[in-house]
């Protein structure tokens, strides 16, 4: 429990349920974990049929249970769900399932800093069918461990390399919504990433091959200028592009504190030049995972470059510390993101 890692220290129990044609939803319920029962025939091994999200429980300042931002996470759930023809969980639902989890394995929310509780919402085609369709039989899984910070817990920036060899995502696809296929076919970039002598991989868009899109599995963030002349961007969601629950907080939370914001494009090249020029003063990349992480060394096949001297920048600085106020419920809570389990 003092270093728990990543995706290892899993709970007591899990949460069930179960959609078929004929009944729709039903049996949603909590047991402990437990391994399950598998048809070697099942759709989801064979065709891919499964989605999946991730979000965090915090423990917070007066010792109660915040879920940060399910509402945003259950709609992305059921964007994933329609997008490969799967029958979308209601919120109600989405939400229940949570609280009932949370309520069993309350005492593992632990209230180290930087650590939480990371939910991990799974639906899958249960149906033993080799027949190239939609199934028509689901299952609905929640399990959780114990996380701490993904990269590191004191914002030290992560190197990062840019690959032109390839693609997360095309037009059309289905690099906007949360399915396993986007991370299997990611590892052998992340690959490519480390034997570069990286921590992560940055993707470009895949029919120009110049357009930043995304690092690993975060949004990113570009910060430009300094001071009080300081401003953010980050590239639009152009479909290709899985739309951050953190990214979306993050753009509110700078807003919010009179920084200017926009969703605007960037090129690797002008990456690189307005980082020379001194125009890109920090780049930060953003997930439920791994909070706010800082990028400090950028490499490519024919370049490489430094950002903010390879350390954490003040609007990165500032950034982490609003996005963790607001999980942990240390700030007030405007925009009602904190989800209190009683
Ligand atoms: C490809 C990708 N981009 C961005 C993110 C960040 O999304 P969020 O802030 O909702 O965790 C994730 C994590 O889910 C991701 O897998």
């Amino acid at each position: 429990m003092s270093a728990p890692g990543f995706g290892r220290v899993l709970t007591e129990h899990m949460v069930t349920a179960s959609w078929t044609s004929g009944r729709q939803w039903h049996d949603l319920g909590l047991s402990p974990y437990r391994p399950l029962p598998m048809d070697p025939a099942m759709a989801a091994l064979h065709y891919g049929q499964t989605i999946f999200e991730g979000l965090k429980a915090y423990r917070q300042h007066d010792g109660s249970v915040g879920i940060f931002r399910p509402d945003a996470h259950a709609h992305r759930f059921a964007r994933s769900a329609h997008r490969l023809m799967m029958p979308e969980l209601p919120t109600p639902l989405f939400l229940r399932a949570l609280e009932e989890l949370i309520r069993a394995d309350r005492a593992w929310v632990p209230d180290r800093p930087n650590h939480s509780l990371y939910l991990r919402p799974l639906l899958y085609a249960r149906e033993a069918v080799l027949a190239l369709r939609p199934a028509r039989e689901y299952q609905f899984l929640l399990i959780a461990f114990v996380a701490e910070g993904f990269f590191n817990n004191d914002l030290s920036p992560v190197s990062v390399w840019v690959s032109t060899e390839y693609s997360r995502a095309a037009r059309g696809g289905t690099g906007d919504v949360k399915i396993p296929g986007n991370y299997a076919g990611a590892f052998a970039a992340q690959a490519e990433a480390t034997a570069h002598g990286c921590h992560q991989v940055v993707w470009l868009d895949s029919a120009e091959r110049r357009w930043v899109e995304e690092m690993g599995g975060m949004n990113l963030f570009f910060v430009h200028g300094r001071g009080s002349q300081a401003r953010v961007t980050t590239p639009p969601l152009t479909g290709t592009l899985l739309p951050g629950v953190t990214r979306d907080a993050l753009l509110t939370l700078l807003a919010d504190e009179g920084i200017p914001v926009a969703e605007t494009p960037l090129t690797v090249d002008d990456w690189r030049e307005l980082a020379a020029r001194g125009e890109i003063t920090e780049v930060f990349a953003c997930g439920s995972a791994a909070g706010v992480t800082p990028v400090g060394t950028v490499r490519s096949a024919d370049a490489e470059w430094t950002i903010s001297g390879g350390r954490p920048g003040p609007i990165t600085r500032r950034a982490a510390h609003l996005l963790t106020s607001a999980q942990r419920g240390t700030l007030p809570d405007p925009h009602g993101w904190v989800h209190q389990v009683s």
